[in-house]
């Protein structure tokens, strides 16, 4: 899409909803990091359901303040929610974020997989990132802003060489380009559908479809958290979504957050 014809489209499209998760879209052209604008509005009392969405971020984060690079094509965007739930539960938003995405690239015949904790990959190569943002006071939930970063009609060669070869998009693994605004009409579709399951306590159904949709369990993993380094078999994943390893002298492990790197595979 031209950039003036995005900014009117997306914004026309924006006046059109459907009642669901998405309530209003704050679109930009191009814009540092969709998330961090979010984080402001939120900070600035912006309801549920708002959206930050832009073309391209000259600033897009990854997790652990890696850079995402966001070339036209891809889908940058925040969503602004204020779950009504102690802030312990908020650790399974972004399994359930996995598992929108999961779906919604799913629905262009595709059979994306999900790697702890919410990294997104086809042919095992990245498609799209998940990057949550939390506010919280005692056990109060202030916001959570959910950052999803989609590699839709991204050419690959629009991305740096240290990345190209472990990530791909859809209109590389379809041949054809997609619509942008019928994806974000099927994500947030797919969005809402998990998000009520979770306001529901409905964890045990998104933890199984979690482990439906997901490679990991099974595997001999390495996994790097704030300098520290473990081996072994990932098994299962808790009732909060964090991961459960078997190390290799028997002591099993519970990792909340991490890099998980496939050992052994072929
Ligand atoms: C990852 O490291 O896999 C997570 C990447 C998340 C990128 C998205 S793009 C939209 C939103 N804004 C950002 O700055 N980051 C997220």
């Amino acid at each position: 899409m031209k950039t003036d014809s995005f900014v009117r489209k997306t914004t026309e499209f924006s006046r059109q909803l459907p009642v669901g998760i998405a309530k209003k879209l704050v679109v930009f052209h191009e814009i540092g990091s969709t998330n961090s604008t979010a984080k402001e509005l939120a900070f600035a009392g912006a309801e549920e359901g708002t959206v930050v969405i832009a073309q391209t971020q000259h600033q897009g984060r990854g997790r652990f303040d890696r850079h995402w690079e966001s070339p036209e094509g891809g889908v940058y965007l925040s969503l602004i929610l204020r779950p009504k739930v102690q802030a312990v539960n908020t650790s399974l938003l972004p399994l359930l974020t996995a598992l929108a995405v999961s779906r919604t690239i799913a629905t262009y015949d595709l059979h994306p997989i999900i790697k702890w904790p919410n990294d997104m990959l086809v042919n095992r190569k990245k498609i799209a990132g998940i990057l949550l943002e939390s506010e919280v006071e005692g056990s109060k939930v202030l916001f959570v802003v959910v950052g999803i970063g989609v590699n839709l009609n991204i050419n690959l060669d629009d991305l740096s060489q240290e990345i190209r070869a472990y990530s791909t998009s859809l209109k590389n693994e379809t041949g054809v380009s997609v619509d942008y605004l019928e994806f974000l009409n099927r994500f947030f579709l797919q969005f809402h559908h998990y998000y009520q399951l979770f306001l529901d306590g409905q964890y045990n159904d998104i933890i199984r479809e979690w482990k439906q949709h997901s490679d990991t369990l099974g595997k001999t993993v390495e996994i790097k958290a704030s300098g520290t380094m473990l081996r072994g078999t990932a098994f299962d994943i808790d009732q909060f979504g964090f991961l459960l390893v078997k190390t290799t002298d028997g002591s099993i492990k519970k990792i909340t957050s991490g890099d998980c790197i496939y050992l052994n595979q072929l």
